[in-house]
């Protein structure tokens, strides 16, 4: 489903950084890919590029067989909005807004009406456990909690893939254990994962791992 070929990414502002070597690579619907290697190896610049939030300096995407090289930024977005979701470190959940509203943010571009946000959004928050906690302001959320619901912000919409950086970087074992065990039963339903990480817990919970060392991208 998602096909880099030959892809790199270039960085130059100044003198050039060659974060993404040439990469081919595949993955399949349903994979559950994990993604580890040295700060600074090319890992987010890899995940970027995946998620049509950034594009290759030189070779192709293809998403469900589509080349995105020459597509327009509006339809990079809407097919981004579309397939995939993100969930980052930093949970960057807007204060002042209850865990259901910021759950609904993330479909604010999306083809949803108003009516259709808010049962997705109640939907997604069951489904990550905290039904209880949907009117909380997320500042008085634990760190765990933050990431489930910023998770069921990213899985609302229902994507086909979901991105994630680092999704446990803030979290103690506890709740990294919690945050796993969601991303297991999500990918069991046939939502594809891919997964940043410097945990070596995190790593092994995929069924695929790749490393990226120096830009470089090999399967472990
Ligand atoms: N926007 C940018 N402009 C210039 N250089 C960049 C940019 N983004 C990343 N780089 C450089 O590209 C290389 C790869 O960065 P990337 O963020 O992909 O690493 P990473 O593996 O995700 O690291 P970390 O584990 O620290 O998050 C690094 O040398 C980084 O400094
Ligand atoms: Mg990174």
């Amino acid at each position: 489903m998602l096909e880099l070929i030959a892809a790199s990414r270039t960085y130059d502002d100044g003198h050039p950084v060659h974060a993404l070597k040439p990469t081919t690579l595949a993955i399949g619907n349903g994979e559950y890919v994990t993604i580890t290697g040295p700060s600074g190896s090319g890992k987010s610049t890899l995940l970027n590029l995946l998620g049509l939030l950034d594009s290759p300096t030189n070779g192709g995407y293809r998403v469900s067989g589509d080349e995105t090289a020459g597509m327009s930024a509006g339809h990079l977005g809407s097919l981004r909005g579309r397939l995939f979701g993100f969930v980052f470190q930093a949970f960057h959940l807007l204060p002042g807004r209850t865990a259901l509203e910021n759950v609904e943010l993330g479909m604010l571009y999306g083809p949803h009406r108003r009516a259709e946000r808010r049962a997705r959004a109640l939907r997604a928050i069951e489904k990550i456990g905290l039904a209880h906690r949907a009117h909380a302001d997320p500042r008085t959320l634990s760190g765990g909690e933050r990431q489930r619901i910023a998770i069921a912000r990213a899985i609302a919409g229902t994507p086909r893939v979901l991105f994630c950086d680092e999704p446990t970087g803030n979290l103690d074992s506890a709740n990294t254990a919690t945050v796993l065990r969601l991303l297991r039963e999500l990918n069991a339903e046939g939502l594809t994962v891919v997964v940043i990480t410097h945990d070596p817990e995190v790593a092994v919970a995929g069924t695929r791992t790749l490393t990226v060392v120096d830009g470089h991208v090999e399967e472990a």
